[in-house]
């Protein structure tokens, strides 16, 4: 099975995209994910992705494709969750592309629609553990013993670097510009589906599996 989640910064695509790759046995494909690591390597490549990210603007396709091309090329054989990618209508044709030449075809394209008041604050209050990456917010999700994260009881915890507001600002407005219009894309080929990604952690997750056990 592959599946896309859509949706503005702090939607909750990682949340969802975790939670469903555990339970399908599918890989999670998180674009920002792989940008974050290379950006952390300190190679050249992660030292200008790092800046653009840090400013809330989107890597170039080029870049990307790249990227998405060999995480596919090793997922070989298995399902995968693509969350944070597709985000410009290039990069939606260029995966149908990548996937037509593996005979390959997306099941499931699903946008967690959501108001953006929240997001800024879902976004603001995020927070994850430095040793695992176990997620957390200030308001809704800390852990259990103030100071330890309840997976690993590592004592170290981190913020993104664009998680501050003028970042959160652009990166909202590139959503907006950029990759709302893939939405007609997907609406065309009629394998877009839409969730309300308002409701609690738990009741996303069962919109979105009634969605992917539909077939
Ligand atoms: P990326 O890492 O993809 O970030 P994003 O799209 O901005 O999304 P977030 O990770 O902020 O949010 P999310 O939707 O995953 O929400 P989460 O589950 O964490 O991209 C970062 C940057 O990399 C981009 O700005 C760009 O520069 C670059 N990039 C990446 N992909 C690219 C591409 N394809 N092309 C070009 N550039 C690219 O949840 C957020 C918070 O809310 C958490 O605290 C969570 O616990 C909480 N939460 C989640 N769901 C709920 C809920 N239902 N109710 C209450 N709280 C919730």
């Amino acid at each position: 099975m592959i599946v896309i989640l859509l949706g503005p910064p702090g939607a909750g695509k990682g949340t969802q995209a975790k939670r469903l790759a555990e339970k399908y046995r599918l890989v999670q494909l998180s674009t920002g994910d792989m940008l974050r690591a290379e950006g952390k390597s300190g190679s050249a490549l992660g030292r200008k992705v790092q800046a653009i990210m840090d400013a809330g603007r989107l890597v170039s396709d080029d870049i990307i494709i790249d990227l998405i091309a060999d995480r596919i090329d090793r997922a070989a054989g298995q399902g995968f969750i693509l969350d944070g990618f597709p985000r410009t209508v290039p990069q939606a044709e260029a995966l149908d592309r990548l996937l037509s030449a593996k005979g390959l075809k997306l099941d499931h394209v699903i946008e967690m629609t959501v108001d953006e008041a929240a997001l800024i604050d879902r976004i603001a209050g995020r927070f994850s553990c430095a040793k695992c990456g176990a997620g957390y917010h200030d308001h809704h999700h800390r852990p259990k013993v103030e100071g330890v994260c309840d997976v690993c009881d590592a004592h170290d915890f981190v913020r993104r670097a664009d998680d501050n507001p003028a970042a959160v600002k652009t990166r909202l407005d590139a959503y907006r510009r950029q990759t709302a219009p893939i939405l007609p894309y997907y609406r065309k080929q009629a394998i877009l589906r839409q969730v309300d990604g308002m409701a609690d952690i738990d009741s996303v997750t069962r919109q979105i599996e009634a969605i992917l056990n539909r077939q």
